[in-house]
């Protein structure tokens, strides 16, 4: 092991064969160190005669700076090694396409509902917002809809588990109409004594429930309620205003309306709203859209006002219907599942 060149060539083969730099430290300490190969040798060129010990000295010097410089080699590969598995590893492509923050969007319905609002305010209409926990007086019997009369069954109802003050259990509103009430005493009450009453004329878009599930009926849902009460409000400007509403809604004249007799309590005489579009998929069929009718005078006693002299009508109608039918969806269910796949068709 002392022949200077077979060191050089094992220093060599130690060195290239050292995967990591702490191992290529070793494999110095090795042939460099205290107690290395190299400095073992010229320790023992002590022992040597002058003669030798020159060629010899100069010799390991030499294999001395070839080692050096092969470790020198060694430690750049292996830094460079390391240098390039880095910037694989932290490699970007600035072709890929960035990462946007979602953006949200209004919900169907939100539309439709904007939508209502906007064409009734356009005819002069106030939009009014009220409770959805609702005493019993305003949901049924300040309606004309007297405790266990059947027609109360009509609207199968939850119910809060706390009272009003008369004792009644609270419920949550299964109609808009108790807006009506709400509306009007408050408007009635506001120009009591001014002699002269102005008109009231509301929209009450809201959420309203009842014990129901299935593809066209959420426990959830909404309505909007309208009451536009006057000296002479008549029948005639319910369907005057109520089909401009619904061309304007639809974005058609080609669409027929009818209003078919029905049975509400607080209207008299009332009726059904129906229409149909002359064309689309829909054609032809008739679809129901909301209730409506001229205001019973018990109700409009109710209002704090004199039915002899205030008259006009009311109308309430489903906001989740009219989406279903403007974009053309089968399950109302689909509205209220937070599914984003539905949802985002509608941005
Ligand atoms: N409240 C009725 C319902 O939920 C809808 C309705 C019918 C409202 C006739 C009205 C009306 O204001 O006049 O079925």
């Amino acid at each position: 092991m002392n022949d200077p060149d077979i060191l050089v060539q094992a220093a060599q083969a130690a060195f290239d064969a050292a995967p990591t730099p702490a191992e290529l430290e070793n494999a110095k300490a090795r042939f460099l160190g205290k107690a290395g190969a190299l400095t073992e040798a010229m320790k023992g060129l002590a022992a040597l005669p002058v003669e030798q010990k020159k060629a010899q000295g100069a010799a390991i010097n030499q294999a001395k700076q070839r080692i050096d410089a092969a470790l020198q080699a060694r430690r750049d590969a292996l830094a460079r090694a390391e240098l390039e598995r880095q910037l694989r590893a932290e490699a970007l492509d600035v072709t890929l396409p960035g990462r946007r923050r979602g953006s949200g969007g209004l919900h169907p319905v939100s539309r439709t509902l904007m939508r209502i609002e906007a064409i009734f305010r356009s005819m002069g209409f106030d939009v009014a917002d009220g409770p959805e926990i609702e005493t019993d007086w305003y949901s049924f019997t300040a309606l004309n809809n007297p405790e266990n009369h059947p027609a109360r069954s009509m609207q199968d109802t939850f119910y809060v588990d706390l009272k009003d003050a008369e004792g009644r259990w609270l419920n949550l509103r299964p109609h808009t109409s108790p807006m009506q009430v709400r509306y009007a005493q408050a408007h009635a009450q506001r120009h009591a004594g001014s002699g002269a009453m102005p008109e009231i004329r509301v929209i009450a878009p809201g959420r309203t429930y009842r014990v129901d599930s299935d593809a066209t009926h959420s426990p959830m849902f909404h309505q909007c309620e309208g009451l536009w009460i006057g000296e002479n409000i008549s029948f005639k400007d319910l369907k005057v205003v109520f089909t401009d509403f619904l061309r304007r809604f639809f974005e058609t004249d080609e669409l027929e309306v009818r209003f078919r007799p029905s049975f509400f309590p607080f209207t008299e005489p009332s009726a059904e709203i129906d229409i149909a579009f002359a064309g689309g998929p829909l054609k032809g069929r008739w679809l129901e859209v909301a209730g409506s009718g001229q205001v019973h005078p018990n109700v409009v006693r109710n209002y704090g006002l004199d039915p002899e002299r205030h008259i006009g009508f009311a109308f309430g109608m489903g906001p989740d219907r009219l989406t279903m039918l403007r974009y053309g969806v089968n399950d109302l269910r689909l509205f209220f599942d937070g599914d984003l796949r539905f949802l985002s068709q509608f941005q």
